[in-house]
């Protein structure tokens, strides 16, 4: 594989440690995709984060890293952490877990890392068309690739980092332009109007992803459309999380429109997205969780709306999203305590210890909750975020 002096030098140490240490995973994951060169990243995006999923070995790793004095070398941010940094008490968190959790986010703030502690770094950076990324976070590389169509391979938490240290990322897989043509359709117009009618974005993502599996799909005869970043937010996130894609094509949404030549389609009926459906049908009393992908401040502000008009919510009400969006919010987060709504920043609903603190029986509007709580043993019901809402403030399911 090609380096240039600059890289040859941080593989053999001249520019330290930390930097050759960084460089050999960097190049040995190049030679292990078959990649010519490295390409220089502008931007990248660090998840495992929490402690709840890392652990004790995740957080010596990075301590090590930050003592060998390893800096990134691009804008790098960080995915979600174990709980509010602000409002962890609540959470039932441990003081042996806070404190973990906290040297987490010094180590890699110390590595450089900004402690964004959000999932949707898209809505916040300065990404654009043909930027190549090193993107962690498997719906913030859909999100990329897809809607804005940069360049980011769907790489590990640990490998992210390295590549933010040397700034460079394999030339391979989705950084080329060859390996972002469709391998398969996916038509969806036979249920496109139902789906856009029972805003069910995030059963048909779920659907994209296991038919989908490693493969690129391109999705035909949804309704969406690029401005709708909430439906469009919810169905990448879903089929990153029952497939191992990172780029689908969206008809009328993703900017690269490749020739489709020679390439399998699979037609969706009703009844294959009635059986995702009815994989998530909970039942009993049950908590609600929004929020995964954080929510944006535009979604805040409709629930906002939505709850100003109603008294208190029978069934609790949890909201995820950035600091950023929190900060700007704080002001009426007391009124919504009062109604039962409780809004959470720097974590999620996956990554913190939901069962300490919302039970174990859940709702959500969130494929890719609903997909990884279930996987943990939680009971859960996906619908649409007005259902989620109306089940919490009316009581029906
Ligand atoms: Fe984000 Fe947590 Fe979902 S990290 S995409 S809210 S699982």
């Amino acid at each position: 594989m090609y380096l240039d002096p600059e890289e040859e030098k941080m593989l053999n140490g001249e520019f330290g440690e930390a930097l050759a240490l960084a460089m050999k995973s960097v190049v040995r994951v190049a030679e292990a995709l078959g990649a010519e060169r490295l390409v220089r990243i502008k931007n990248a995006h660090v998840s495992g984060i929490s402690y709840k999923n890392i652990g004790d070995e995740g957080l010596e790793f990075l301590e090590e890293l930050a003592r060998k004095g390893a800096r990134v070398s691009v804008p790098t941010t960080m995915n979600p952490a174990g709980f509010d940094t602000g409002n962890w008490m609540f959470m039932g968190i441990d003081s042996d877990f806070y404190k973990k959790q906290m040297r987490i986010i010094e180590a890699l703030s110390a590595l450089g890392v900004k402690p964004t502690l959000t999932c949707t770094p898209y809505l916040y950076g300065d990404i654009h068309y043909g930027d190549h990324l090193a993107w962690s976070e498997s719906n913030a590389v859909l999100y990329a690739n897809s809607v804005i169509g940069a360049r980011t391979n769907r790489d590990g938490g640990p490998l992210a980092l390295f590549e933010a240290v040397v700034g460079r990322a394999p030339l391979a897989g989705l950084h080329l332009e060859a390996n972002r043509i469709p391998q398969l359709v996916i038509d969806f117009s036979d249920i496109g109007r139902t789906i856009e009618a029972e805003s069910a974005y995030s059963a048909a993502g779920l659907l994209v992803g296991s038919l989908s599996g490693e493969k690129v799909p391109l999705v035909r005869g949804l309704e969406l459309t690029p401005g709708r970043t909430s439906e469009i937010k919810l169905f990448l996130a879903a089929a990153g999380a029952s497939g191992g894609t990172g780029l689908v094509l969206i008809e009328n949404v993703s900017p690269e429109k490749p020739q489709v030549v020679g390439v399998e389609t699979v037609k969706v009926d009703a009844g294959m997205l009635r059986e995702v459906r009815e994989a998530y049908l909970g039942g009993g009393e049950a908590t609600v969780v929004l929020g995964c992908p954080h929510l944006s401040i535009e979604e805040i502000i409709d629930i906002l709306r939505l709850v100003n008009e109603r008294g208190a919510a029978k069934h609790k009400v949890f909201l995820y999203t950035s600091r950023t969006v929190y900060e700007s919010v704080r002001g009426v987060i007391p009124k919504l305590k009062e109604k039962n709504v409780h809004v959470f920043a720097d974590t999620c609903m996956v990554v913190s210890p939901l069962s300490r603190y919302a039970g174990t029986s859940i709702v959500t509007d969130s494929g890719k909750a609903a997909f990884y709580l279930k996987a943990q043993g939680y009971d859960v019901t996906l619908m649409p975020r007005q259902r989620a809402l109306d089940y919490a403030f009316g009581g029906e399911a």
